[in-house]
């Protein structure tokens, strides 16, 4: 079965003056074990179909089913723990709680559903693994935006989810620190989590992912399926190809 399901979703944003047609009657599926990655020129609704898919936003129309549960219609304390214990998110811009230490940032969705010394455990190994545990105490606002990205990435793993949506993880990082994050989601692909990525980078969507979706203007214009995590470079070639010839 899905882990997740779209039927026939659309979204339409309203302002005072303006209407926006962001996605047009999307149907996608997710697998278990799929690392999907979301393309498309800015604007053509990765955003808004990420959001919709992790029931962060709702559709207008159509519905989101995980695991044959519908998200648009779970109350809002069902869809809580969810998010907070199925589902892992990485927004773009980390959006880490200011107020709150790295550590606090880590470990505050494990408190809300699990013992407090399990949490701390699973904090400081998150903090160890990467790479950071000597900021522990530091604030955001004394992190650098990679450092900051580890921290959302390691908040998002605290609770051990089975899926985790990404809104361009390395969208604002160095190359070093972009490769170290999509080596460390390829690893987290291969122990069974389920991975929906909405990236720029067409080139690391074509080497790790088994899906590629590419949007345009709110409708889905193609779904490319792969072998997933390819390393031959001839085979990348062809896939970047098709890729970018559908997106541009
Ligand atoms: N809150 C909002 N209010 C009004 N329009 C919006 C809102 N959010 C997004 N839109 C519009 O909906 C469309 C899809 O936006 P979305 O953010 O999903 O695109 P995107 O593909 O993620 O773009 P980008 O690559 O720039 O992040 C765009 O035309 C955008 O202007
Ligand atoms: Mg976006």
């Amino acid at each position: 079965m899905a882990v997740l399901t779209a039927n026939n979703i659309s979204k339409k944003y309203v302002s005072k003056d303006n209407a926006c047609m962001a996605l047009n009657d999307i149907c996608v599926n997710v697998e278990k074990g799929d690392f999907v990655s979301i393309v498309g020129k800015s604007g053509a609704g990765k955003s808004t179909l990420l959001f919709l898919l992790a029931g962060i936003k709702y559709p207008d129309t159509g519905d989101v089913l995980m695991n044959g549960r519908s998200i648009t219609k779970m109350k809002d304390k069902e869809l809580s723990k969810v998010h907070g214990t199925e589902m892992g998110i990485v927004f773009q811009d980390s959006k880490l709680v200011e107020e709150l230490s790295v550590f606090d940032n880590i470990a505050l969705p494990g408190y809300l559903y699990r013992k407090k010394d399990d949490v701390d455990k699973e904090a400081l190994s998150l903090l160890s693994s990467l790479h950071m545990i000597d900021q522990k105490d530091k604030y955001p606002d004394q992190l650098s935006a990679g450092q900051k990205q580890r921290i959302a990435f390691a908040r998002a793993l605290i609770n051990q989810p089975d899926i985790i949506f990404l809104d361009e993880p390395t969208g604002n990082l160095d190359v070093k620190t972009g490769r170290w994050i999509y080596s460390l989601l390829v690893k987290l692909n291969k122990s069974g989590k389920t991975i929906v990525m909405v990236t720029h980078d067409s080139n690391a969507a074509a080497v790790i992912s088994n899906k590629v979706w590419i949007l345009d203007s709110g409708h889905l214009k193609k779904e490319f399926s792969y072998k997933a995590g390819c390393n031959n470079s001839e085979e990348v070639k062809v896939r970047l190809k098709e890729i970018n010839e559908m997106m541009y």
